[in-house]
């Protein structure tokens, strides 16, 4: 039996494209950012809406910082680790797992949290020669956490490694809880991690998420802003854009693409990255069915309610489908308002619904990471096109 020519097109969640359009730049960038530590402390923020490739952009910062000769620690968060004591564990955990890998001395290879119960003991530590306080005025989980980080970078030189870099994914769900006695991850990890390189310690930290994120860390510490360099994942420019549906199809080499297709396809998608694999796969896919070796404009015209029904089922509904009926309500009223921004004062004149209630539901939806609020009184979606999404849904309804 023939088997058809593999789609080579990765509509999906952190799937690595089968080529990486337009991301040079600030792969450079980063490489820069590393370069200069530890004498300057490099740390950075990715933010980007849903689906822009911040997941793949992470991946490959991975790559460049273990090519660079780092030991890299990568992880994607979750939102029960916005609890300090699940963060904690996680962290343990990856330290461990990370200190085994690296198989250097033995007191490293023990299970961290007895180094982290060591420590706490210790008023002071010795890193590369010099001896410097840990406990200061750190408050006990900022100083478990430094313990642990500075044990696994030690392991790391050890193992001669440049120094240790940290990834964390959907960043965003780190948020300090603001009464005094509640969770502090975010601000443990960034105390932390910032105490260790005023002491010259040579680890990195890199923070990725929807644009919340960024939100979160002005609110965390006040110095947070200064600390990250900030690198935007947004969608592709036109040239990048084609390249990202041109370069699969040439590579698989069996199927080629009308110059009017890919100019449509571009502008129709915006230029996200999601949406290019999406509407990539599926034409290639009615190529493949038709027996056809070139694809045009009359083929996307034939299967373009069928991409949007792939589009919703598997990339908006997903993140709706979890929410009260009171939550979706709301989404739907807001899809009738301008955008952006999206304006409060708009959106309870759009809605049934009471001020304090619409208020409510707003900080519920802000919480499911469905929205953001940029500043007071105006919500941004973190899904693009995603008011299109919501008026397809009205119309159906
Ligand atoms: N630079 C790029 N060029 C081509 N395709 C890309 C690029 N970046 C991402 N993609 C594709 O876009 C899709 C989404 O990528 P990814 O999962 O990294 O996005 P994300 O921003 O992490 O999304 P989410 O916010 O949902 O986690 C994947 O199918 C991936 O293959
Ligand atoms: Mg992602």
């Amino acid at each position: 039996m023939i088997r058809p020519p593999r789609n080579p097109f990765r509509p999906g969640v952190g799937l690595q494209p089968e080529y990486l359009a337009g991301r040079d730049a600030p792969i450079a960038q980063f490489r820069r950012v590393l370069e200069g530590t530890p004498d300057i402390p490099g740390n950075a923020r990715i933010t980007g809406l849903r689906g822009v490739g911040k997941t793949v952009l992470l991946k490959r910062l991975q790559e460049v910082a273990e090519e660079m000769g780092f030991a890299t620690i990568a992880t994607e968060l979750e939102p029960r680790h916005c609890d300090e004591v699940t963060f904690h564990a996680l962290l343990t955990r990856q330290a461990t797992e990370l200190a085994k890998r690296l198989s250097t001395m033995e007191r490293v290879r023990q299970a961290a949290a007895e180094a982290v119960n060591a420590l706490r003991r210790m008023a002071t530590v010795t890193f590369e020669g010099f001896e410097w306080s840990l406990a200061g005025d750190l408050d006990r989980a900022t100083h478990d956490v430094a313990a642990l980080l500075l044990e696994v970078t030690e392991a790391a030189l050890k193992a001669e490694k440049r120094g240790l870099v940290l990834f964390f994914d959907e960043a965003q769900v780190l948020v300090d809880d603001k009464s005094a006695t509640g969770s502090h991850p975010l601000s443990s990890l960034i105390a932390a991690v910032s105490t260790l390189q005023k002491q010259g310690v040579p680890i990195s930290l890199v923070l990725c998420g929807l644009p919340t994120l960024a939100v979160n860390l002005l609110s965390a510490r006040t110095y947070s802003e200064r600390m990250f360099r900030g690198f935007k994942v947004d969608s592709l420019g036109f040239e990048d854009a084609s390249k990202a549906f041109t370069e699969p199809l040439a590579s698989a080499g069996t199927i080629t693409a009308d110059p009017d297709l890919v100019t449509r396809v571009v502008s129709d998608v915006e230029g996200y990255p999601y949406f290019i694999q999406l509407w990539g796969a599926e034409l290639w896919d009615a190529a493949n069915d038709a027996g056809t070796p070139q694809i045009n404009v009359a083929v996307l015209d034939a299967i373009e309610d069928r991409i949007h029904e792939r589009l919703d089922l598997d990339f908006y509904e997903p993140r709706v489908e979890s929410l009260t009926p009171a939550e979706q309500d709301l989404l739907l009223a807001s899809a009738q308002c301008t955008y952006p921004p999206l304006a409060v004062a708009e959106l309870n004149d759009a809605s049934t619904k009471s001020n304090d209630n619409v208020n409510v539901l707003l900080g519920r939806l802000v919480k499911a990471n469905v929205l953001y609020r940029p500043r007071k009184g105006q919500y941004l979606y973190t899904a693009p096109k995603f008011r299109e999404y919501l008026q397809r849904r009205t119309e159906q309804a």
